[in-house]
């Protein structure tokens, strides 16, 4: 069975809650049924825009799916300032990302806590999108294997294979976050190709088959044919270019 490819647009700490209403209604008219067939399409809006988002996807039957940024690994607690994963599953969030690079770098997220948040996702009948990715310091030493397939190893410990064959796996070279610098589609899909090797060793073939690996940094309408033309590239993880309905939706339909 062909893996349905997902297009998620991850809006980051950008749209304010008019921005981010009208930015899914102008999605919404651009999509078509053909489109939803197709591929699957998951908008990430901050926190504080789900509860919106999920009743304008409801109410106007959008089959956009809600998807969150990040989460605690706790279901409850004194954490003040996080939000749960069963909370999110309340608000019919589908995909929650886990580990992006920001969280990582910015916010001390070890490759331990993304796996536990990634557990607790999956727990919660939510499906994680766990972020990998190599530094550019890393690329040029040569390490993008080790650290790639290490990440990938950990982030899936614990699991079983039909748990990881459900999930989706982001590959973003740090370097291409934000840049306007891309991983050529053959470098991206050399990477993609190395983590569905890793999935394989750590859970099998069903799983590697089933996976789906998303591709992101800098995606644009104008590269993401080329990238999603690649085997082992199942869909993208866009930033900046979702931001704008227009860009977003072109991206969805690469095809034509
Ligand atoms: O989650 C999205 C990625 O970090 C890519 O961001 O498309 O702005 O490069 P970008």
């Amino acid at each position: 069975e062909p893996r349905k490819p997902l297009i998620s647009g991850n809006w980051k700490m950008h749209h304010n809650h008019f921005e981010a209403i009208q930015t899914v209604q102008k999605l919404a008219y651009r999509l078509t049924k053909d489109d939803y067939e197709a591929v699957d399409v998951s908008v990430h809006p901050p926190f504080t825009d789900l509860r919106s988002i999920q009743t304008l996807l409801q109410s106007e039957e959008i089959p956009v799916a809600l998807g969150a940024q990040n989460c605690h690994w706790e279901e409850k607690g004194a954490f003040t300032g996080e939000v749960a994963p069963p909370m999110l599953a309340k608000l019919d969030v589908t995909y929650v990302i886990a580990g992006h690079s920001e969280r990582r770098e910015l916010f001390g997220e070890t490759d331990d806590v993304v796996n536990q948040k990634v557990r607790a996702i999956v727990k919660s009948e939510m499906t994680p999108i766990l972020c990998v990715g190599e530094t550019l310091e890393e690329r040029e030493a040569g390490g993008t294997e080790d650290k790639v397939s290490g990440q990938v190893r950990a982030g899936l410990a614990g699991l079983k294979a039909e748990q990881v064959g459900a999930m989706v796996i982001a590959y973003e070279p740090i370097w291409a976050i934000g840049t306007g610098r891309t991983a050529t589609p053959d470098d991206a899909q050399a990477t993609c190709a190395l983590v569905r090797a890793t999935v394989r060793e750590v859970a099998g073939g069903d799983a590697a088959e089933a996976v789906r690996i998303q591709y992101g940094g800098s995606v644009k309408p104008g590269n993401a044919a080329e990238l999603m033309a690649q085997p082992d590239i199942d869909g993208a993880l866009v930033g900046g270019a979702s931001l704008d309905a227009d860009d977003f939706a072109r991206i969805v339909q690469w095809r034509h």
